[in-house]
């Protein structure tokens, strides 16, 4: 494989495309193939890699994306920065449609998903993973996040900076019940694909940045007759060129791989995780 790239974006619903002179680059990896292809360019002299989490037409609903292999693809094409947008229902009234809320927590109600590289089961080439437990007590970048809260403020779109991104298992919303609970909680946001996606980055030592941008109220806090994925989509759709360019500015504002000292990028220091490539 020769392509490469320094920063990875993945795509949530609504966001299929970035960058528009690409080179589509098909990545194999031992967890079976990613999302979609991967589409590498070039923004402000950085190298890009963008992947649609749900594929190119939506096919893959939240609990059936193979979030190993995207961050595996990934990392083997050289990304060590990954800013992830998603669409998310508001779970405060003060966080409605448009809210762009950049997390710095999330709390896991999926179930069922594979959330690890290190479950010691031999690999395609016998490399065989070790036992890793890595720290998910700050599960985003901080430096990611910065960079995404500046460039937003630099288009005049005030982020909210933090909050807990709940995720669901899906792909139906919540009850009104789940809502409320979720929101008594004090938790900000509701979504489907956070995880496992950020623990995987951290896996692997990746700095990985939440972008949530809500899309809806949840059923707990609005009085209509719920959620709808037309509602998600028609929202994201109104949004899509902002968040576009909040990407590229953050893109922009990221440090160079070899500049990275964040806590990504110690995650793995000391530790051997028997994995090709890693850290
Ligand atoms: N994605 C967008 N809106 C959502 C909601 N209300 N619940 C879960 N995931 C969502």
């Amino acid at each position: 494989m020769t392509e490469s790239a320094e920063i990875g974006v993945i795509g949530g619903s609504g966001l299929y495309a970035l960058l528009d002179h690409v080179t589509e680059t098909v990545v194999d990896t031992p967890y079976g193939p990613p999302s979609d292809s991967l589409f590498l360019g070039e923004l402000d002299g950085r190298r890009v890699a963008f992947l649609p989490r749900h594929g190119r037409e939506h096919a893959l609903p939240p609990h059936r994306i193979n979030y190993r292999a995207n961050l595996w693809a990934l990392h083997a094409l050289g990304v060590r920065q990954v800013l992830a947008p998603c669409a998310v229902g508001g779970l405060r009234s003060a966080h409605g449609p448009g809210t762009l809320l950049v997390p710095d927590q999330f709390v896991d109600r999926t179930s069922g998903r594979t959330q690890t590289f290190y479950d010691a089961v031999p690999l395609p080439d016998g490399s065989v993973p070790g036992v890793v437990h890595v720290s998910a007590a700050d599960p985003y970048c901080p430096v990611g996040r910065s960079a995404a809260l500046d460039a937003a403020r630099g288009e005049a779109w005030e982020p909210v900076d933090g909050g807990t991104l709940v995720v669901i298992e899906g792909p139906r919303f919540s009850t009104r019940a789940e809502s409320r609970w979720f929101s008594a909680n004090g938790w900000s946001v509701v979504g489907m694909t956070g995880h496992p996606e950020a623990v995987l980055a951290r896996e692997l030592g990746l700095c990985y940045t939440s972008l949530a941008l809500v899309t809806d109220l949840d059923a707990g806090v609005e009085t209509g007759e719920g959620v709808t994925h037309t509602e998600v989509l028609a929202e994201f759709a109104r949004n899509v060129d902002r968040l576009r360019t909040v990407l590229f500015s953050a893109v922009a504002r990221l440090p160079k791989t070899r500049d990275r000292d964040c806590v990504c990028s110690h995650a793995l220091d000391g530790l051997t995780t028997g994995l090709p490539g890693v850290p």
